[in-house]
């Protein structure tokens, strides 16, 4: 792939242009056109840098081999506002159509396959999904009914990672239509219709009954706007029976039903200049509801995605496999931590040789990108942006201070290239 400078930028805004359009046509049931943001509403603050901190280890260590992992909402862009410093930052790390440096995209966003949402971002590059863990679940879910929650085509992207049960609470709405007196949400346009002779799930193959309860609810990105009620309705429903919606009660010795939710962003940017309720803000509304309906919080509740453990490690593997690809570290680095299990940190300890510039994760929100980075530890630097969740006030954030706090994702790129000051507040 051979891009001269201009028309890598005109590649760079077509293909970021692909992931909202996609985004757009799921959401809306029509395109949505990207568009270049003219005059950025920050753009009269473009010069920030943070005070420094005490120095991460790997900070400033120019000889070392850096890498970038960049989360995506509020820092490459904005609902469907590419944001230009995140092109220009593209433009310093790629060369000849390769990658300087290994870079991967970790976001706590999903609903498509990771294939799809690199193909959206474009075919060369590696992304991590929030709800990429999900699939270390499959084999010991792969038969067992499965409730899954989300936008896009959430239903498919359950399918492709090898769950053969996938139930949506449009399924269950559709058997029993009296669970939802307020009406219910119609499915997502994008979504692939049961066809009409098929046997209903509910009904017919008694998914979610005594004889096979719902194991597990699968919630791999924020729900539609339009369907909040019915998924905490029926998620409600699912949470106190054990699985059994048409259940009052568990059924005695019945086991509680798994929620496992892709990540816990209680805000996230879009284009509005305030963030906006995420996937954490859905999961506390559901557990207020089954702690007034059961007199507890949800049990088997987990949360994958930003700031848990899990994706960094998965970065790590795929960061490594780059590097000797680009033959910026040994062959045999590309199968650091390669047993698949999260609590492999063989990956950590090559990554720590190998990355030895640091791995500088780019991200605007302190409660997932910062938290996520600073407990992943060396070689992990946590870079905060102000192009997102992140506002301030203060030159870093107070609950999750950064190594290195800048304006954008051009500043995170020269600073991390060129060794620019890391924030004063970091807690050691
Ligand atoms: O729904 C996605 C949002 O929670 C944040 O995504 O890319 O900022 O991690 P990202
Ligand atoms: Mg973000």
């Amino acid at each position: 792939m051979v891009f001269e400078q201009g028309s890598r930028a005109l590649l760079l805004t077509r293909v970021i242009a692909g992931a909202a359009a996609a985004a757009g046509a799921n959401a809306a049931g029509g395109a949505w056109p990207l568009r270049p943001l003219a005059t950025p509403w920050w753009a009269g603050c473009r010069a920030y840098s943070s005070a420094s901190a005490p120095p991460s280890p790997v900070l400033h260590n120019p000889r070392g081999v850096p890498a970038f992992a960049f989360d995506i909402d509020g820092v490459l862009i904005r609902g469907r506002d590419v944001l230009p410093p995140a092109l220009q930052a593209m433009q310093l790390l790629c060369r000849g159509g390769r990658w300087r440096y290994p870079v991967v995209f970790l976001t706590n966003g999903g609903g498509v396959t990771e294939a799809r949402k690199a193909q959206e971002l474009s075919a060369w590059l590696d992304v991590v999904l929030s709800h990429t863990p999900f699939r270390a679940l499959v084999p010991r879910l792969r038969t067992r009914p499965v409730l899954v929650v989300g936008r896009r085509d959430t239903p498919a992207v359950a399918a492709s990672y090898g769950f053969q049960k996938v139930l949506t609470t449009h399924d269950l709405a559709a058997a029993h239509p009296d669970a939802l007196p307020f009406g219910a949400a119609a499915p997502p346009s994008g979504w692939k219709q049961r066809p009409a002779a098929a046997p209903c799930p509910v009904r017919d193959l008694g998914w979610g009954s005594d004889a096979a309860p719902i194991a597990a609810a699968l919630v791999f990105c924020d729900p539609a706007g339009d369907s909040w009620y019915q998924d905490l309705q029926l998620l409600a429903d699912v949470a106190t029976s054990h699985g059994v919606p048409m259940r009052s009660r568990p059924a005695p010795g019945s086991s509680p039903t798994e929620f496992h939710f892709s990540n816990p962003d209680l805000l996230w940017a879009n284009e509005h200049p305030r963030p906006r309720f995420g996937q954490g803000a859905f999961a506390a509304a559901l557990s207020a509801l089954h702690e007034r309906l059961a007199g507890g919080p949800l049990p088997a509740a987990k949360f994958y995605g930003k700031p848990n453990p899990e994706p960094y490690r998965l970065c790590e593997r795929l960061l490594l496999q780059q590097a000797a690809a680009l033959g910026l570290a040994p062959a045999e680095a590309a199968d650091a931590g390669s047993t698949g299990e999260a609590s492999d940190c063989g990956s950590s300890a090559a990554a720590a040789r190998v990355f030895s510039g640091g791995i500088y994760a780019v991200g605007d929100n302190p409660a997932a990108d910062v938290r996520g980075a600073n407990s992943a530890g060396p070689p992990w630097v946590s870079v905060l942006v102000r192009t997102g969740v992140f506002q301030g006030p203060g030159a870093n954030s107070a609950s999750d201070p950064a190594h290195v706090v800048v304006h954008d994702a051009l500043a995170a790129v020269q600073a991390a290239l060129h060794g620019a000051p890391a924030s004063k507040s970091r807690a050691a």
